[in-house]
């Protein structure tokens, strides 16, 4: 049998109380490592369809965001990081949250609970003083939680003294604020540095699992992050969120999840009463859309984030030029897009739609969103025709594409969630590149024929499906040299 470290993973043949390899202390232990788990050694090994399969209970916390995210919820013994910049929410959301578990009327899943034993849940907390957050939570929690909650607070940051309050306490949560303030007696590193924060996680992830207590770290992600930032330990866990503020939601995604896929993508808002989770964020941003406004195109937004999970959202683009009152020369503003794509979208409109736009231009994303989208090209190019012209767009109607240089409509990701998104807000029309014939099917189906599908291969095609006047670029007759001799 060989010992491995959990803080660097790496194996050696004697327990020492100090890792040979990364100097950390009180982090050999007898096993094996499985994919950043810790699966405590056991014998051999087993055909895959005789191996009888866990069952992950899960922890349902009733905010609905969250657990959409969660596929469902913490799982009992799981282990996660929840991770964002400082000021993203991350105390404020946990605490919520852990507060509303008493609120949510769910039953303990595991044990001999169903007397309706209370939810006892500890928070291990080094960024604030227990009087710092129990003003919060006076501030935040108006409802008397209507099932008994045993909710914990200490101002602890030494794991071995956090070890000894789950001993005492034997919460069915730990939450720990943040990594980046744990120490650990005899490890001589400052807290926050690296080898200090993957001993400490490791050794804490490790006591939870065997106690079977659910463990939620926050990690803090910094400008100069990646040394002491959540990705070093991530492997120790099993899933991670990351909480981001993106104005004006703030939305969280999982980066990495043992117990389910990580393609959801939860909204919530900062509001006076805290995190409050948005269910209808498209409803939300169209509150003050106005039919029949020459400028202002609906788009079917979608992010992709670097975590992989997407989610689409109904924007209003609007879009203004005006000749150069101030004499400031030509120029583009673009609030919430990219402006080199604004930029492109003039020259398509001018060389290959014959329709060139002169003065200073303003664009954005109404509500304060802010997107890469390149789905927005088409919805951007329609907003600056539709000023320009003076002409509105039909009630009802939205639209997504990239527009290539050619003028072409490509297809940007995630069609199937913009699409449902419009229909979900029962736009009457969608404008965007062709698509699969399954999905035109779906469409109708799915609308009852409410909702009908234009399909456009080029911004000059989608002119002319709206009738709008603009006059075709004169076609060049391509002289035919050879052809002629
Ligand atoms: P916080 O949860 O402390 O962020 P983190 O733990 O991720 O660092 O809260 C972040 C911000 O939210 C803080 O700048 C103040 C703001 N906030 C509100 O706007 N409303 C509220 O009710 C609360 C509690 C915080
Ligand atoms: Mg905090």
């Amino acid at each position: 049998m060989s010992f491995h470290c959990k803080a660097c993973g790496k194996a050696s043949e004697v327990r020492t109380q100090k890792c040979p390899h990364c100097e950390a202390f009180n982090t050999l232990f007898e096993g094996s490592v499985r994919g950043g788990g810790w699966v405590q050694g056991s014998g051999g090994a087993e055909l895959i369809e005789d191996i009888l399969g866990e069952e992950v209970d899960r922890i349902t916390t009733g905010t609905r965001e969250l657990d959409r995210v969660l596929n469902g919820g913490f799982a009992t013994a799981g282990a996660y990081i929840v991770s964002g910049s400082p000021g993203a929410g991350k105390s404020t959301l946990l605490l919520q949250v852990m507060n509303d578990l008493a609120d949510a009327e769910i039953e303990k899943p595991t044990g001999e609970d169903e007397t309706g034993e209370p939810w006892s849940i500890l928070i291990a907390a080094g960024e604030e003083t227990k009087g710092q957050i129990h003003g919060r939570w006076k501030r935040l929690m108006t409802d008397a939680p209507s099932r008994k909650l045993q909710l914990r607070l200490a101002n602890q940051t030494d794991v071995f003294e956090i070890e000894k309050l789950l001993e005492v306490h034997d919460p069915d949560i730990l939450v720990v604020d943040s990594a980046q303030t744990l120490t650990m007696s005899g490890f001589d590193s400052p807290a926050g540095s690296p080898g200090l924060i993957k001993a400490a996680t490791g050794r804490l992830v490790q006591t939870c699992k065997r106690r079977s207590v659910c463990l939620i770290m926050v990690a803090h992600v910094t400008k100069d992050d990646e040394l002491a930032g959540p990705k070093t330990f991530e492997h120790l866990v099993d899933g991670v969120m990351h909480l981001s503020d993106e104005d004006p939601f703030r939305v969280l995604r999982m980066s990495k999840h043992r117990f389910g896929p990580t393609t959801e993508v939860g909204i919530f808002r900062m509001g006076p009463k805290g995190m409050e989770s948005v269910e209808n964020p498209s409803e939300l941003l169209l509150e003050s859309h106005l039919d029949g406004v020459p400028g202002c195109v609906v788009a079917c937004m979608s992010d992709q984030s670097a975590e992989g999970a997407a989610r689409a959202l109904m924007v209003e683009v609007q879009a203004l030029t005006v000749m150069d009152p101030l004499g400031k020369g030509p120029f583009v503003s673009a609030a919430g897009m990219e402006q080199t794509r604004v930029k492109a979208v003039l020259a398509v409109l001018a060389s290959r739609a014959n329709f060139p736009i002169s003065g200073q231009v303003f664009t954005s994303v109404a509500g304060g969103v802010k997107s890469k989208d390149p789905g927005l090209d088409l919805p951007c190019a329609l907003g600056l025709l539709s000023v320009s012209l003076d002409q509105d767009l039909p009630e009802g109607f939205c639209c997504f594409g990239e527009v290539g240089l050619a003028g072409e409509v490509r297809p940007p990701k995630n069609i199937t969630g913009r699409i449902k998104a419009a229909m979900a807000m029962k736009f009457s029309e969608i404008m965007g590149p062709p698509i699969d014939p399954d999905l035109e099917d779906f469409i109708e189906r799915e609308s009852g024929g409410e909702t009908s599908y234009t399909e456009v291969h080029s911004l000059m095609e989608a002119i002319e499906m709206l009738e709008w006047d603009v006059a075709p670029k004169p076609v060049k007759k391509t002289r035919k040299k050879r052809a002629a001799r």
